[in-house]
């Protein structure tokens, strides 16, 4: 179960991550809600790094399965003073009706889900998505360049181990199966991470 896992780590999650965050991973999480509004999930929030990134005025649910990292998501939001829905749960079964936000965003959270988890976490993010508004997913993937796929394999036993994460998460292939239309998909860090906007098909 990886609310295990990440109940396990929170005490120590931002502290382990701190020099990713602070060396590229802030510039991605602004760039990822970059012109985003009314209702929100952030799907998986964890700790809630994403939270000084959310747009103004807008409604964010924070959601995650670890009760443990959530505790620093709602003290971070209260810190930034922000009022943001922080609950517990599965992100496989939101229990929010079909169409209810207006962007969905993931950050680095397909990276955690086991391979045949894939498909069913987009169906359930496009499904609760509104009909024109966007999902958006900013996450590890494969690297093609020499150096970069260096790098992956040289970190994968550290954040296999430690965060339950690989790099070749298979998410961009689920995007049409779940029902989406992929709007963009680009590297935003080397070829290591990349950012996926994509769009309920409508009916
Ligand atoms: C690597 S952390 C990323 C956290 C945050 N999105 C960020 O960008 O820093 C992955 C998070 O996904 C959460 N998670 C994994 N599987 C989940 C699921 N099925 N439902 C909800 N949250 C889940 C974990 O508890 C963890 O907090």
């Amino acid at each position: 179960m990886i609310s295990l896992t990440y109940d396990r780590i929170a005490p120590v999650y931002d502290i382990l991550d701190k020099a990713y965050e602070v060396g590229w991973k802030r510039r991605l999480r602004r760039d990822v809600f970059a012109g985003l509004h009314g209702d929100i999930l952030d799907a998986g929030a964890g700790t809630g790094c994403n939270m000084p990134f959310y747009p103004a005025g807008s409604r964010v649910v924070a959601l995650d399965a670890s009760a443990a990292m959530l505790r620093r998501a709602r003290r971070r939001a209260d810190s930034l003073g922000l009022d943001v829905d922080v609950r517990v749960g599965d992100l496989l079964a939101t229990g929010f009706p079909d169409g209810h936000f207006d962007h969905v965003v993931a950050t680095f959270v397909f990276c955690v889900l086991p391979e045949e988890l894939q498909l069913p976490a987009l169906r359930e993010l496009a499904r609760i998505c509104k009909p024109g508004g966007t999902v958006r997913i900013l996450d590890y993937c494969t690297p093609k360049s020499g150096p970069a796929r260096l790098w992956t394999r040289t970190v994968a036993p550290w954040i296999g181990f430690v965060f339950s994460a690989r790099h070749d998460a298979g998410y961009e292939s689920c995007v049409a199966p779940a029902g989406l239309d992929l709007v963009e998909s680009r590297h935003v860090f080397g070829d290591v991470v990349k950012q996926l906007t994509a769009r309920p098909v409508r009916a």
